[in-house]
């Protein structure tokens, strides 16, 4: 299978490149440039290679590099921002800072004729992103692009292969992106471009079913998108020998154990174990008011509930996880802060025995997954659901967690929910949900004086939910939620609206 290589130096755009590489039907995968040697690049027998961008300056002591002997493997190279300069920098070139010219933006690009530009303008818009740039083109290359304030925005070295864009092409507001990008793909790399998701999950399903027939695996299902897709994804392979099992919390949203139960069961035949141990958290969620601490109790009693039901099955051969790309890709980063710690349904339980861990969706972006969904069958409802916390709404009730509590939230979560559908705005908040917050408020029904809880309202708009916006919902959706949730759920006496954006604020609240 043909594939490229994407060598991550730190860029924040690492899996676009990856993800753009293959929309164009070329897998892609992501390496940091501390986890992959040179020798090991040369097994791989990769297409081509891309040098991602990075925060550092090629100066810099701390800054990734890489051994210039991957020059001169004869595999074709492209390095986008940093990495266009780190190429410069290991072929004998000049890097230098424009302090106070940084290239931030939109940017005019003129281009000359090469193949890497054949098809795109010789002037279009280009997106940049810093400060330093290649100075002194080194030998061997030749200058093929500049922008006002860049004097080389591109470089080739036709006869070793090597290129280097100081823009980024994986970005849309690059107008040709996609056409430099296939440039490099298909007229230097020499790509086919026969890959597609669907494919890779029918030869999945293939090789599962030889390897696993007749053994029994086992699948934590949580009714995510992942754990969803993994799920029916080995349930066409191996049949009943999945075994699904399905905690239900009780901190799940309104009626959607019964759906969850409902597709896998009665729609796809799975065999699903759905354990109703509701009474079991709320018993040790009592008294705790600590997010983290709550969090903590849900991930441990989740894994124990899980292991026991695992023992009555008996020997288990493998256990599968709905693990996606995503997850498994190790940055360049370095490690970041961790603000909250998540659990995810599925978390490795360590008494179960197994031979052998099995993750049908590791080499998928999360797009590539919800595709596999829907060729699978799975219903839109489950393949688009927006995300939703491995805790439930346990990290959506401020304070202690009780079975009240649950029930209010539960109700005015799916008030908003289902008025956000009906009003069919043009575009959807990515995820949007209601909060129990711990304040009591004054109010006024009929001629009596209430004094109950105050929901808070929470829509984002964002592409990562790394960073989000809060929504600016219309008036008319926001007032009728309201109205409804005061006026339809006894304790509930006020209903704000969240308009903090990520940063500062999460997206959960706890
Ligand atoms: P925050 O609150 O960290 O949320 O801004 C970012 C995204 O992650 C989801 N989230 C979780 N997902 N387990 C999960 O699987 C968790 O513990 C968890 N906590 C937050 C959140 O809903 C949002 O989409």
């Amino acid at each position: 299978m043909e594939k490229i290589l994407v060598l991550d130096f730190g860029g924040q755009y690492n899996q676009l490149i990856a993800r753009r590489v293959r929309e164009q039907h070329v897998f892609a995968e992501i390496k940091s440039y501390d986890r992959i040697s040179l020798m090991e690049i040369k097994k791989e027998d990769y297409q081509g290679i891309i040098f991602t961008g990075g925060p550092n300056s090629v100066y810099d002591a701390a800054s990734p590099h890489y051994d210039p002997g991957i020059l001169d493997l004869g595999i074709p190279i492209l390095g986008i921002c940093y990495g266009a300069q780190l190429l410069a920098y290991l072929s004998g070139g000049k890097v230098s800072s424009a302090e106070n010219s940084s290239e931030y933006g939109k940017t005019l690009l003129k281009t000359e004729e090469h193949i890497l530009f054949q098809d795109v303008a010789a002037e279009s818009i280009c997106w940049m992103s810093h400060t330093d740039y290649i100075s002194a083109v080194p030998q061997g290359f030749r200058r093929i692009a500049y922008t006002d304030k860049c004097p080389c925005a591109a470089m080739a070295d036709d006869e070793r292969k090597l290129y280097a864009v100081q823009f980024h092409p994986e970005v849309t507001h690059t107008e040709y992106g996609r056409q430099i990008l296939h440039n490099f793909l298909f007229s230097i790399c020499g790509c086919q471009g026969d890959w597609n998701a669907l494919d890779y999950a029918d030869r999945a399903i293939n090789e599962y079913r030889s390897k696993f027939a007749g053994k029994k695996v086992l699948l934590a299902l949580s009714g995510g998108v992942d754990s969803s897709v993994a799920a029916v994804l080995l349930h066409k392979a191996i049949g009943q020998d999945l075994v699904c099992v399905f905690v239900d919390h009780g901190l799940l949203r309104k009626d959607e154990g019964d759906y969850v139960e409902e597709t896998f069961k009665k729609t796809f035949g799975v065999n699903l174990i759905r354990v109703n141990a509701g009474d079991r958290f709320f018993g040790k969620l009592a008294g705790i008011s600590d997010p983290e601490t709550k969090r903590k109790i849900i991930g441990e009693e989740f894994i124990r509930v899980f292991e026991e039901e695992a023992k009555k099955i008996g020997h288990v051969h493998a256990l599968a996880q709905g693990t996606i790309y995503p997850d498994v890709i190790e940055s360049g980063k370095g490690a970041s802060a961790v603000i909250k710690s998540h659990h995810n349904v599925g978390g490795l339980p360590d008494v179960i025995s197994f031979d052998e861990l099995v993750e049908p969706l590791k080499d998928f972006f999360k797009d590539e997954v919800r595709s596999v969904g829907l060729m699978l069958g799975l219903p839109k409802e489950i393949v688009f659901r927006q995300p939703f916390p491995g805790p439930g709404l346990a990290v959506r009730i401020m304070g202690e967690i009780t079975e009240d509590k649950a029930r209010m939230l539960q109700e005015a979560d799916a008030i908003f929910r289902e008025e956000i559908d009906k009003a069919h705005l043009d575009v959807m908040p990515d995820q949007y949900f209601a909060v129990l917050t711990d304040t009591h408020t004054v109010g006024v029904m009929g001629d009596a004086r209430t004094y109950g809880y105050t929901v808070a309202l929470r829509a984002v708009s964002t592409d990562d939910f790394m960073t989000a916006e809060w929504t600016r919902l219309p008036y008319e959706v926001l007032e009728k939620a309201s109205s409804r949730i005061t006026n339809e759920i006894s304790g509930i006496s006020r209903v704000v609206y969240d308009i903090s954006s990520k940063p500062p604020a999460t997206v959960e609240w706890e």
